[in-house]
């Protein structure tokens, strides 16, 4: 039974023949076209005075050859095919009999539809190749998938395109448009470090990393890292380590490579060519758990921020594969100038996200005068991420914020009202957990987030005691402090999860910090030392009064209840008598109920 699909009524045996040989003439796995399969292609097209295609998978095999056009062929499932926002590792040439090599809407709906890497169409006249024109999907827009046309180009351009970076390109763009760089369901990691002086250890490193991953839903189905001063230009790690990770992932069944650090767009194309799988960087893994956790509007419009600049530069990619088509066919080829709209497209998105953003940051604005007005003190929780920021807001506000053993619980600004010994408000704010090797453009899209810590009055620094590395920890919060202009705040060091503390002597040499305080958030121990120390800070910044309030000027209650502290209340023939702590600015307006005066 012959192999050949598609409508070969009338052909002779001898070229249904010829058509067979075309199974046995792979092409170079990363290749477009060999020139022999073109040759043969465009001799038997001119033969046979019709369609011919070809499909061919990324490893260069021909899956399957058809005659006549190509909406009728059946294909194998290929890998891939089942993730909807996948290629289907598989590109359809076909040739045009009539020497034209424009591809028709036929041409362009079954590569959406069969989601080809790539549709070529081969002009082929007087037994050649004219020219070639292809096709491959752009993006998403709606429901629809976007398709961009390039061409007609001399055969020898198109076959040297290359084809591994444009799919992870499109691969990419795909994913890109769904706004989150999902990871999938079930996937399993290698991860990839490298150790260098003067940088974190790279163990530790990896273990948070490896926490980051499973946070995103990945299982960690090994590690690998080596020690160099510098990373390598192309590869970020050295060639041999390149075929040792291969080794590892292919041994493991992995399907992802994640590196603790960030990738430039073209490490992260040539490792994905040499290590055939899907590679991610520290930061996209960030911005992924991100993605994931983003609960209020205002934080899932800081991710897709956050997200659509880190793929500003990288599109920059699939720029350098079209401008090399580019240079053959004039300056601009239609690749580049799709890429610009894109580009803009994303600009455009940016500007708006941005303006949205300023909006609810107004709104904000006005809470905070408001808090302001009132004179309520501000008080930011600040700490490594996981070290148990939202659990101590449970636990001092008895409020209910999301607490999980999973790294960036806390994505949006969470205020609590908090009430201290002695009746005093204050209103205390959990922030985004900060972490080591934080992208700076996330420090940079979290601003607004990080805004609540700049305008406090006082900061929480939240540590894990029982981590092997708080004081690696500590430092990298300062440093994350010190970016956002908030380093010299007033500070309360909260020790935390004493309880975990094997070994509580070192307690002692950490608490002759001054403004110290052993916790544990979670068995709710040290807590009243805690609001002892922010009462104490909170008084140090104010007044303390006794007035006497005649019963006829009532108001006067109410207001001092407003901006202050009223410590203690009696009853007596003048009126009542308060003890009052007021912010030293508000006090003077009631230096008339003064008692004894
Ligand atoms: P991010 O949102 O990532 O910034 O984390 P966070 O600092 O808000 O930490 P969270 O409060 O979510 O706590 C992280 C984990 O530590 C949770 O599993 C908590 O139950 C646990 N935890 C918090 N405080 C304590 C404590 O005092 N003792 C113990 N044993 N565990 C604690």
């Amino acid at each position: 039974m012959s192999r050949i699909e598609g409508n070969t009524a009338g052909v002779r045996k001898v070229a249904l023949a010829s058509l067979e040989k075309i199974y046995d003439m792979a092409v170079p796995a990363g290749q477009m076209l060999s020139a022999a399969l073109a040759e043969t292609l465009a001799g038997l097209t001119e033969e046979l005075g019709r369609e011919i295609a070809v499909y061919i998978n990324r490893r260069g095999q021909i899956v399957k050859v058809a005659l006549g056009d190509n909406s009728t062929v059946s294909l194998p499932e290929a890998a891939g095919r089942r993730s909807d926002r996948r290629l289907s590792g598989l590109r359809c040439i076909h040739t045009h009999p009539r020497g034209d090599s424009q591809l028709s809407g036929l041409d362009l709906s079954s590569l959406k539809d069969m989601r080809f890497d790539v549709m070529a169409a081969l002009g082929v006249a007087e037994g050649r190749v004219a020219q070639v024109s292809f096709g491959f999907i752009s993006g998403v827009s709606g429901d629809d998938y976007e398709v961009q046309t390039v061409g007609p180009l001399a055969l020898e351009t198109f076959s040297e395109i290359d084809l591994p970076y444009l799919t992870a390109q499109i691969d990419r763009a795909l994913e890109a448009k769904t706004r989150t760089i999902r990871l999938e369901e079930g996937e399993r990691a290698v991860l990839v470090g490298l150790e260098r002086a003067g940088s974190w250890d790279v163990a530790e490193s990896l273990k948070e990393l490896a926490q980051l991953a499973e946070t995103a839903g990945a299982e960690v189905a090994g590690a690998s890292w080596q020690k160099r001063d510098r990373p390598d230009a192309a590869f970020f790690i050295g060639r041999g380590k390149v075929q040792e990770v291969a080794q590892k992932r292919q041994e493991t069944g992995a399907n992802l490579v994640i590196f603790d650090d960030e990738l430039s767009p073209a490490q992260q194309r040539n490792l994905e060519q040499a290590l055939g799988t899907k590679v991610v960087d520290r930061t996209a893994l960030i911005l992924d758990i991100f993605a994931q956790r983003a609960r209020t509007h205002e934080g899932k419009l800081q991710v897709e921020l956050a997200q659509l600049k880190y793929s500003l530069p990288r599109l920059t990619g699939m720029g350098l594969v079209l401008s090399r088509l580019g240079g053959g066919i004039g300056t601009r080829g239609p690749g580049e100038t799709k890429l610009e709209v894109d580009r803009r497209r994303i600009r455009s998105r940016i500007a708006d996200i941005e303006q949205e953003i300023g909006q609810i940051r107004k709104h904000r604005d006005l809470h905070r005068e408001r808090r302001l007005a009132s004179h309520t003190p501000g008080i930011a929780l600040v700490g490594y991420t996981n070290a148990g920021k939202s659990t101590l807001l449970n636990t001092l506000a008895a409020a209910d914020v999301l607490a999980e053993d999973k790294l960036f619980a806390t994505l949006d600004p969470t205020t609590r009202k908090v009430v201290l010994p002695g009746g005093q408000e204050v209103l205390v704010t959990d922030t985004v957990g900060f972490i080591q090797k934080l992208p700076h453009p996330l420090v940079a899209a979290f601003r607004a987030t990080l805004e609540e810590v700049v305008e406090a009055d006082l900061l929480l620094h939240v540590l894990d005691v029982s981590h092997p590395l708080y004081q690696a920890q500590s430092d990298a919060v300062f440093r994350v402090l010190g970016e956002l202009g908030a380093a010299d705040k007033p500070v309360i060091t909260v020790f935390n999860k004493v309880d975990r503390l094997d070994n509580p002597n070192i307690l002692e040499r950490l608490l002759r910090q001054p403004d110290s305080v052993a916790v544990s958030a979670l068995k709710q121990t040290g807590i009243n030392e805690l609001l002892e120390l922010i009462r104490a800070f909170v008084r140090r910044r104010t007044v303390d009064m006794e007035l006497v309030i005649p019963y006829n000027d009532s108001g006067v209650l109410a207001r001092l209840h407003e901006i202050g502290a009223v410590n203690t209340t009696e009853y007596g023939e003048a009126g009542t008598r308060v003890t009052v702590s007021l912010p030293p600015e508000r006090a003077r307006q009631f230096d008339q109920y003064k008692a004894g005066e």
